[in-house]
């Protein structure tokens, strides 16, 4: 009846008349724009869909991504995307598990997070210069310098640590003096290996920052609790139980393979990230937690004896006291504290007096979680070894806010989360020296860490799958490594930078509100601004902020032998992230003065 060109001119005309649409079809008054169906669909998507507090627009999913998200949540994202990704070398794939079947090749995808296959490379990359342009101003913020952070904390100091050589110029950046530009065996970026930091870029990777708290715009500062996840952290995993979803080393078929793949290739992702010698030096646990109660019930067990010493210091997280408390009861250790001072920075001359030929431990934070105070780590364990003890850092609150290089601190351990990394939950570390994790015994048994039983005899696997008893979390090991990348993507250097402006930045106004007292004013700080205000509960500040969309903690942050070292039992604690932003600050500022103004 109708040739195929009048059906698709009757069903055009039919679809543009329909209600709603910008033109009728009988009207031929104006000629009508060609329509591309592929914009039309688009177009939605480019209405902000949320405004910063920058007033900048605040897209989720759909503007362009700050540094390497993108794509469909779902189903992962296109080849072109993932080829104009940065490109993170890929070495040749580490030998296959001996339960691994041969012939199995590891999938070839599109996908942006994969090159996850690849071996760890052993050889620390040469040393090469930050460009300048790569760098975080602080002025550019219009903030104030860390000059003047020190010189403002130094009022507040008792004893004053020795402050960090500035680098270069009239510029100090004290995360990057402090802990690496100092040593030049710490691997640096690649010239041009990250784009400029832009704070606005990074947020819309978090799409929980779109959320909204008692209608305000949520504003994340309870980073040292945990911190959000990146769209590409949420597509990793999605894409992982899509798509590769097996238990891993044990099965003869591909999805076998590809989790295998994926699994250990976040175990050579985090190697990268803490600069270990090799993969099989990272064991995968739940947390941090778990991670040093694996240190104290393997190696503790092993190598602590009555009338050893363990040191930890005053400024430890429960997870880096009550482990070695329970062991010191089991076996007769001691334990020895290195006090803090007024500050909050622990008294190096103290610790030098308690070590001695009984310490066979030193288990000390890189990063105060309640006050944020930064540990000269690196002295911290030469002199350990100078007396032949071991030592363990918990960087569970370091990882995400300075580079770190445990070849270079030279740490026997070092244990971290990825929750606090913008990683899943229920996912974390220990680094061990190799030599020393060959010579533990394993602190669970069961399958995965075996290579033969029977009724009589039991062969235990090398490390790592020595440790990693049963079948782990899978998915957010994966999950991890794709946080790796994607804070790797940025740049440990721009993300301290950045965080030390904001850290100023909100000390400084803190600093202006009466009757507050800042808990925590070492010259090293990250992240964390603890605090009391006087005539308020801290809970009364905690859901006073609440109501203006304000995530703060208020508690003790398990870690009750610090906040007791000055005369209290918890704080206020807002902690930052490099997604956060000095306008935040300036609402929790405007929350505080109107709950002052309150109360005089
Ligand atoms: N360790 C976490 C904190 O400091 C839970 O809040």
């Amino acid at each position: 009846m109708f040739d195929e060109a009048t059906l698709n001119r009757l069903a055009g005309e039919f679809f543009a008349a329909l209600p709603g649409s910008p033109q009728s079809a009988l009207d031929f008054s104006s000629p009508k724009p060609p329509v591309d169906p592929g914009i039309a669909q688009r177009a939605p998507s480019l209405t902000p869909s949320a405004t910063t507090q920058t007033g900048v627009p605040d897209v989720v999913n759909q503007s362009a991504p700050a540094l390497g998200r993108g794509g469909n949540p779902v189903l992962g994202v296109p080849e072109a995307y993932a080829a104009a990704l940065p490109q993170i070398s890929s070495p040749p794939s580490r030998a296959p598990t001996p339960d691994l079947p041969t012939g199995i090749s590891p999938p070839t995808s599109p996908y942006y997070f994969l090159g996850e296959s690849s071996a760890y490379p052993s050889a620390l990359p040469a040393q090469q210069d930050v460009p300048i342009d790569d760098r975080v101003s602080a002025q550019s913020f219009g903030l104030p310098g860390a000059a003047e952070l020190k010189a403002l904390l130094s009022t507040d100091r008792i004893a004053q640590p020795a402050a960090p050589q500035a680098q270069s110029g009239n510029q100090s950046f004290y995360f990057l003096d402090a802990q690496s530009s100092n040593d030049k065996s710490i691997p640096a970026l690649a010239p041009g290996a990250h784009p400029p930091f832009d704070v606005n870029a990074v947020r819309r990777d978090f799409p929980i920052l779109q959320e909204r708290v008692n209608g305000r715009p949520l504003i994340w500062f309870d980073n040292a609790a945990t911190t959000h996840k990146p769209q590409s952290v949420i597509d990793r995993l999605v894409y992982f139980y899509a798509h590769e979803n097996s238990n891993i080393h044990r099965a003869a078929h591909e999805l076998a393979a590809r989790a295998t793949d994926a699994y250990e290739g976040a175990r050579n992702k985090v190697a990268r990230f803490l600069g270990a010698g090799s993969a099989d030096e990272i064991v995968f646990v739940r947390g941090a937690t778990e991670a040093i109660n694996l240190v104290a019930k393997s190696w503790g067990k092993q190598n602590i004896k009555a009338g050893d010493e363990i040191i930890v210091s005053l400024l430890e997280h429960h997870a880096n006291i009550v482990p070695w408390q329970q062991l010191a009861a089991e076996t007769g250790a001691k334990i020895r504290v290195i006090p803090v001072d007024d500050s909050g920075q622990i008294l190096l001359e103290e610790y030098r007096r308690l070590l001695n030929d009984r310490t066979k431990l030193v288990a000390i934070t890189q990063v105060s979680n309640a006050l944020g105070t930064v540990t000269p780590v690196k002295e911290i364990i030469d002199l350990a070894h100078r007396q032949g003890a071991c030592v363990l850092v918990d960087g569970a609150q370091a990882v995400s806010h300075m580079r770190v290089n445990v070849q270079a601190l030279d740490a026997d351990f070092y244990v971290f989360s990825g929750h606090k990394v913008f990683g899943p939950t229920g996912i974390g570390v220990v680094y061990g020296k190799s030599a020393i994790l060959e010579s533990m015994p394993p602190w669970q048994g069961g399958g995965n860490m075996i290579v033969d039983v029977t009724f009589e005899r039991i062969q235990y696997q090398d490390a790592p799958a020595r440790f990693e008893a049963g079948t782990g979390n899978i998915a957010d090991a994966v999950g991890l490594g794709a946080a790796i990348d994607y804070v790797e993507r940025i740049g440990l250097e721009n993300i301290a930078r950045y965080e030390h402006d904001l850290l100023v930045y909100a000390t400084q106004a803190l600093k202006t509100i009466p009757g507050l007292r800042l808990i925590g004013t070492a010259a090293d700080k990250a992240s964390v601004a603890s605090f009391v205000l006087n005539g308020y509960s801290n809970e009364e500040v905690g859901k006073a902020l609440n109501q203006e969309g304000v995530a703060v903690r208020t508690g003790h942050h398990c870690a009750q032998p610090i906040l007791r070292r000055f005369s209290l039992e918890n704080t206020v604690r807002p902690s930052l992230a490099f997604y956060n932003t000095c306008q935040e600050v300036d609402v929790m500022i405007s929350v505080l003065l109107r709950l002052r103004g309150n109360r005089r």
